[in-house]
């Protein structure tokens, strides 16, 4: 078997002075060609994840793996084999687009001779080549995160860390920018990108880690997760939050599954649709409330998030 792109091995990290218990024992692995969407939301311990395995943080505890490379022991080699690149562009404002990846370039030790065919083939590849000679101040916000990608590959990293590449991007600029990633991945450079929304996490990655206060809640691929809610989801709708309170009372007194309340609808998790539909619309019916809706699906990874970590990922 290929030695794993990743191997996260029992990884915690405390902030001492802030009596913050970033990550508690996470462990994963991602295969070498594929993309890991590391999903959680604010404060989950992401970054703190990408800054030690960027060999920017040490850990307390617990190993990692780089292609095989021991992350305390050969920091060194292990520099060569990544790119990062993040929601912070670490980039000059008042170079122009090319300036700035020519002098990444120059930091990262390419050959002089092959620098500019390389920025030129960056340039053309991020649908940057006519803004090129421009000052990176009167680029957007999707031209800028384009450039940060970029200028994080110059040197043809076969592992790309993106922390948060969209978040604050426009829907159109996301979608170039997971355009770009897609390509990269089909070329064969791993990916491991952290997200906090759970379709970017759905549309780019193989395997699916999800973190929430530092510790790793579920690990799978976007169908496997979807798969362990059961196989349908029995929504209820009704008129106001108090109507939705009393409903969710009187639901979870009653029945077993796994249910959540999400402003005025319910959502109760079951193996079968139909006969708990059944059921619920009995008890709803025996009382004083009103339902306005009823709607029978199939989990998504919302779904998921939600029964997970009990939060509304669009809070
Ligand atoms: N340098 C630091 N000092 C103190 N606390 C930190 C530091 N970096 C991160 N934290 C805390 O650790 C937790 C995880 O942070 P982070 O990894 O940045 O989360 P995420 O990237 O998922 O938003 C948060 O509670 C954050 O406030
Ligand atoms: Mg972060």
């Amino acid at each position: 078997m290929e030695t794993p792109a990743i191997q996260v091995n029992s990884l915690s990290k405390t902030f001492t002075k802030a009596k913050i218990k970033a990550l508690d024992d996470v462990s994963f692995e991602v295969e070498t060609g594929t993309v890991l969407g590391l999903l959680g939301p604010n404060g989950a311990g992401k970054t703190t994840i990408v800054r030690i395995l960027t060999t920017i943080l040490k850990p307390d505890s617990g190993s990692a793996k780089i292609f095989g490379l021991n992350l305390s022991s050969q920091a060194n080699l292990i520099k060569r084999q990544f790119g990062l690149a993040g929601q912070y562009a670490a980039v000059d404002e008042n170079l122009t687009g090319m300036e700035n990846l020519v002098m990444i370039s120059k930091l990262t030790h390419l050959q002089k001779r092959t620098i500019k065919n390389r920025c030129f083939q960056l340039l053309e590849q991020f649908d940057l080549i006519e803004a090129k000679d421009r000052p990176l101040k009167t680029y957007s916000g999707g031209m800028r995160r384009r450039l940060d990608l970029a200028a994080s590959l110059v040197n043809t990293p076969p592992l790309l860390f993106l922390d948060e590449p969209t978040t604050g991007l426009d829907p159109q600029s996301r979608l170039m920018l997971w355009e770009s990633i897609e390509k990269l991945v089909k070329e064969g450079t791993t990916v491991l990108l952290t997200t906090q929304y759970l379709e970017e996490a759905d549309k780019l990655a193989d395997q699916i880690v999800v973190i929430n206060h530092g510790r790793l809640i579920a690990n799978g691929t976007p169908s496997e997760l979807k798969n362990q809610l059961g196989t349908s989801i029995v929504t209820l709708t009704f008129n106001d939050i108090q109507q939705t309170k009393s409903a969710f009372e009187i639901v979870t007194s009653d029945i077993k599954n796994k249910s959540v309340i999400e402003e005025t609808s319910i959502k109760i998790l079951t193996e079968d649709g139909p006969k708990t539909a059944l059921q619920l619309l009995r008890l709803i019916d025996s009382s004083a409330l009103v339902l306005t809706g009823l709607n029978i699906s199939e989990p998504s990874l919302d779904d998921v998030f939600l029964s997970l970590t009990g939060l509304n990922n669009h809070e």
